[in-house]
């Protein structure tokens, strides 16, 4: 008997195979039952037939419920009509676990029913191939990167200060005397890395105490930061594009059968080519302005915003130089306009907005001093970051993308809950 996968079974027409899963649906005819039958690899057809199996396998076959966990033996036919559809033509079962009534019917549900069975939720076709597109575009992150001459370096989650300013920290109790805050964000300690490696990069959950509310914000999320000496603004858009097109390209390579469960029109996929367009923020809120957005020059961009600048594209764009005071303090300003930053955020089209932060940082030791005051930061406990500026600076750059945007835009999912597999909101820590 050959144990095989669905993925596998064009390998194997007219012969015996068996196949572990479950059957996600079912249908009688009365002397004919249809499973509908995954094993995590892939969906498929088997069909016990009541005159051509035992009695007892009949009867086995009566009791399967949805969700019950079955072997399935039987014999590999292609459809007759649809090539390369495969179904199994049952000759034996092994019941393993018969389901309960299962929670998560064939009628339609609501987002937070949903939410509250994330558990089961997962089994479902579409739930299914977001995650398999998701670990897809971690490997090609992987990959890619590791080509490009960078290494994975693992930055800490418990961080004495902050990243990304501190409106949006989680604090925790570290002990009897000291705070400590879960990382936003790990490029302040890659940046130590780069020192070491010259070109770096990290992945893996950071936290933000986000009060908002939206369909790209998660309280819980995983970013893959990525960092590089020698290197400046230009040369970090160019590594970003890079990047972005080739985890596109690996996801249309290894990924047909996920977008097809999905129904994600794979047209705009198919566009995405360096290089990306650039503007500038100052060339953005002039579109804005001129669509009657009211907002003006120093306001930061909010989804709304996002959407109308990235719809206008077919590929992700990159906003350049935003107004410092919406930015960081470690980002290096534009020697031609010191009220801008050296910075971009890459927008995805479809109205996605925002997928990576980015920025050269500021390399000189005076000018982050004078940084550190202008923003309120503390010193003190930034000592070992301007030690970095003090032994061997050079000029550099770094950006983040987040997984759950990337994942929502590859896959086309309206809100990017459904692309992590235990989303954290504001409003659920659960299950
Ligand atoms: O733009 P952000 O805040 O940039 C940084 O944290 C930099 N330190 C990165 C770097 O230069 N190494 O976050 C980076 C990305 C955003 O572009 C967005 O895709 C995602 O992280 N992101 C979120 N995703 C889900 N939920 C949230 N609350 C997010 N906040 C940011
Ligand atoms: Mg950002």
């Amino acid at each position: 008997m050959i144990k095989t996968k669905i993925k596998d079974l064009g390998s194997y027409i007219d012969q015996e195979v068996s196949l572990s899963g479950w059957v996600y649906n079912l249908r009688s005819s009365g002397s004919i039952i249809f499973l509908q039958f995954r094993d995590g690899y892939g969906f498929i057809q088997a069909i016990v037939a009541k005159n051509s199996v035992d009695e007892e396998i009949w009867e086995k076959a009566k009791k399967i419920t949805i969700e019950s966990s079955v072997v399935l033996i039987g014999k590999v036919t292609e459809h007759p009509k649809q090539k390369g559809i495969y179904e199994l033509q049952v000759d034996n079962i092994d019941l393993i676990n018969i389901a309960q009534e299962y929670t998560i019917g064939k009628k339609e549900h609501g987002p937070e029913f949903l939410l509250d069975n994330r558990h089961l939720w997962l089994r479902s076709p579409k739930q299914w191939a977001i995650q398999r597109i998701r670990y897809t575009i971690i490997r090609e992150t992987y990959d890619h990167l590791s080509r490009e001459g960078f290494i994975k370096i693992d930055a800490p989650i418990l961080t004495p200060t902050a990243c990304e300013g501190t409106t949006t920290l989680f604090e925790i109790n570290y002990f009897d005397k000291d705070k400590a805050y879960l990382t936003q964000s790990g490029q302040l300690y890659i940046e130590a890395a780069i020192m070491s490696h010259n070109r770096v990069f990290d992945f893996g959950p950071v936290f933000r105490a986000e009060k908002s509310k939206t369909r790209r914000h998660l309280t819980e999320f995983w970013m893959m930061d990525a960092e590089m000496a020698f290197s400046n603004h230009r040369d970090n858009m160019t590594i970003q594009e890079n990047l972005i097109t080739s985890i596109v390209k690996r996801v249309l390579k290894d990924n047909q059968e996920e977008l097809k469960v999905l129904e994600r029109d794979i047209k705009p996929l198919e566009k995405i080519e360096t290089p990306f367009d650039k503007i500038t923020y100052t060339e953005a809120v002039d579109i804005l302005q001129k669509q009657g957005r009211g907002m003006k020059w120093g306001d930061d961009f909010g989804v709304d915003e996002e959407t109308i600048i990235s719809r206008q594209h077919e590929k992700p764009i990159f906003v350049e130089k935003y107004p410092v005071t919406i930015k960081p303090f470690y980002m290096k300003r534009d020697p031609l306009n010191d009220k801008v930053a050296m910075n971009s955020d890459l927008l995805a089209p479809e109205g996605y907005g925002e997928i990576i932060g980015g920025s050269q940082r500021e390399d000189d030791y005076e000018t982050l001093i004078k940084r550190f005051k202008e923003y309120n930061v503390p010193i003190e406990p930034y000592q070992w970051y301007l030690d970095l500026r003090r032994y061997g600076s050079v000029t550099h750059a770094g950006f983040g993308y987040g997984l759950e945007r990337l994942t929502a835009w590859i896959c086309g999912i309206h809100h990017i809950r459904e692309t992590i597999p235990f989303p954290r909101l504001i409003n659920r820590l659960t299950p």
